[in-house]
């Protein structure tokens, strides 16, 4: 045993004394058993870079995408409002809620009108057509592509329980804010705008479902499709 304790603390002084301390400077290259990834290629946006044709580090965006928050031309979106805004504020805007509690209402924030009211709501369609579908379905029914993989206890947004006024729209703008159970939340992902668009939308969603088919607007986008259809054929 005294033999077996003279070896360990031999060897241990051995390994010891071999390994550099750790924090002390040396020139020279290290020796790294798992390199991990210390050392890896890439580009740094204001350096030159021998990569590329031009010799730029820092690319132009691909030809056809845009900055998220951004139209193609650079502008923001939908009139005035800065686009490119995830949270910030304390206020109803921001939160979905006032001193605490939920409200309804689109806020004044968003600066809706007649006239772009209709954009908002396809950028609503638009945004929840990307994030929200694959689980919740194309039309809120909750049979998204998410649930025949058999993901559970998707939500159908169609029901009474998340319609007016009982599930406040401030409400439905936090759980797309900050999730809810198994579901993930948006904040980092889509600008407030986006968010609010998302909320209106789905309110469109919860109404078509009960609208009668001799509704007029119902009935002639109806007829627009089929008339599409059977120019398809
Ligand atoms: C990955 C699948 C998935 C995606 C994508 C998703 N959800 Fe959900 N959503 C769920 C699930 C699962 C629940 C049930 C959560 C729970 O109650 O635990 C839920 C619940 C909800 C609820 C009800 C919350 C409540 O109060 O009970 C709303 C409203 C909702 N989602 C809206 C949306 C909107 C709007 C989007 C798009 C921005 C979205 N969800 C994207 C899976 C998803």
């Amino acid at each position: 045993m005294k033999y077996f304790f003279l070896a360990y603390a031999i060897i241990a002084a051995l390994v010891i004394g071999l390994l550099p301390m750790r924090g002390e400077k040396s020139p020279d290259t290290p020796l790294r058993l798992f390199p991990d990834m210390d050392d890896q290629d890439k580009l740094k946006s204001q350096k030159p870079s021998e990569f590329f044709a031009d010799g730029a580090g820092g690319r132009h965006p691909v030809a056809g995408t845009h900055p998220l928050g951004f139209l193609p031309d650079g502008q923001t979106d939908l009139g005035g409002v800065p686009e490119y805004e995830f949270g910030g504020g304390a206020g109803y805007y921001e939160t979905g809620g006032i001193e605490g509690y939920y409200s309804n209402g689109m806020p004044e924030e968003l600066g809706l009108n007649d006239d772009n009211v209709d954009a908002f709501i396809r950028r609503g369609m638009e945004v929840y057509n990307v994030n929200c579908m694959p689980c919740h379905g194309e039309s809120g029914d909750g049979l998204g592509v998410a649930a025949s993989y058999g993901v559970p206890g998707i939500a159908n947004l169609t029901l009474d329980n998340f319609k007016h006024p009982g599930y406040p729209d401030g409400r439905l703008y936090d759980v797309i804010t900050n999730g809810k159970g198994n579901m993930g939340g948006y904040k980092h992902n889509l600008p407030l705008r986006d968010r609010w668009a998302i909320v209106a939308y789905v309110r469109a969603l919860q109404l078509s479902r009960k609208a009668p088919l001799s509704e007029p607007s119902i009935q002639a986008a109806f007829e627009a499709q089929l008339k599409e259809e059977q120019g398809a054929q």
